[in-house]
């Protein structure tokens, strides 16, 4: 069968990504631009900042990656884009950049919802193994997601208020680490002991999380020391914090993997960067002889790879996208 190459684009939130991908599992080139440095000064994405440097950078990206690649956009059999969800603004300088592409050089537009590149992340390392269940913990989602088979999504469980990554920023800001927050938290966790007691609520009947109240519990902490003159102990706050936050989820995937029919287990968002995450995961299912595929580091977090291995199947399907194509901010998966 003749190779399949994707140009894939993700401008959803402050990275401006662009990567080839072969046959929907293979990286040929990827540059991932962060902007983490601008945003961190504010401690957290400015939404006017990103879409302006969404719009500065991302022709540099796409000439780094045809350099690199020693490729042309000739090349490619399609184009690939993040549409939903994330910052408008900057949703809408990709699609705008990659409907142009695909108008100038007559090459099919694929529309990708972003949660879907997250998931499908794990081609990139390994191959989905259906039935599977698939926890996506990023900034935006904290979701346990089933499939019976490519692009058939079915939450059964998900957060009722905070996302998990959104909740180890907010902690981040309350310990005073810098922007983004989940890797600090973890880096100081590493050196602190769960000795807090975090208020949580203990709900065992379905499949939902919850983290706001977690988060209200750390602020509480960190105010009542202050008040009462003590030094906060922000190592052991942050341990606390995360073994709480990650345990929830641990619980949850257990229950699912003991009710629900599962036999392969996928983490997929920014989160699953997290090694107490990764850890506990493997544990769980080591102990349940479940199969659990991790992505590679660098497919964690945003990246335009985890786009074009999410757009293959659609490819293959031809489900592509008009050029009247829109961003939404909103719109779910499922
Ligand atoms: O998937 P992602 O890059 O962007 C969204 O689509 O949201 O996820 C970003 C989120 C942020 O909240 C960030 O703090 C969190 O993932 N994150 C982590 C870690 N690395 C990134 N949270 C905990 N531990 C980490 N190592
Ligand atoms: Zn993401």
């Amino acid at each position: 069968m003749k190779n399949v190459y994707i140009l894939a684009i993700e401008t959803s939130c402050d990275e401006t990504s662009i990567a080839i991908v072969k046959n929907g599992h293979e990286c040929i080139y990827m540059n991932v631009l962060t902007q983490m440095d601008i945003h961190a000064n504010f401690g957290g994405v400015v939404p006017e900042i990103a879409s302006r440097m969404h719009t500065e950078n991302i022709t540099m990206v796409l000439d780094d990656v045809l350099t690199n690649s020693h490729m042309q956009i000739e090349d490619m059999d399609a184009i690939a884009i993040t549409y939903a969800p994330g910052l408008l603004g900057s949703l809408l300088v990709g699609v705008e950049f990659a409907k142009t592409l695909s108008y100038l050089y007559e090459k099919p537009l694929i529309a990708v919802n972003h949660i879907a590149g997250h998931i499908y992340a794990n081609n990139l390392t390994s191959t989905l193994k259906f039935p599977l269940l698939a926890l996506v913990v990023s900034g935006g989602h904290t979701d346990l997601v089933m499939m019976q088979k490519d692009y058939d999504f079915k939450v059964i469980g998900k957060t009722l208020d905070d996302a998990i990554g959104e909740a180890f920023d907010k902690v981040a800001r309350v310990l005073d680490l810098k922007y983004p927050g989940g890797p600090n938290v973890e880096k100081l966790a590493q050196e602190g002991l769960p000795t807090y007691k975090l208020g949580i609520i203990h709900n065992n009947d379905n499949y939902n999380v919850s983290y706001s109240g977690l988060k209200s519990s750390v602020i509480n902490i960190a105010h009542n020391e202050k008040q009462r003159g003590n030094t906060l102990n922000k190592a052991d706050l942050a341990c606390s914090f995360q073994t709480v936050a990650i345990n929830q989820l641990i619980s949850k995937v257990k229950k699912a993997i003991e009710n629900e029919q599962i036999k392969n287990v996928i983490i997929a968002g920014g989160v699953s960067a997290n090694k107490y995450l990764r850890r506990e995961m493997e544990k769980l299912c080591d102990e349940y002889n479940v199969n659990l595929a991790v992505p590679e580091f660098k497919y964690c977090t945003d990246n335009a790879a985890m786009i074009g291995a999410a757009a293959y199947p659609m490819y293959l399907k031809k489900e592509f996208a008009s050029l009247d194509l829109n961003a939404s901010s909103t719109l779910e998966l499922f």
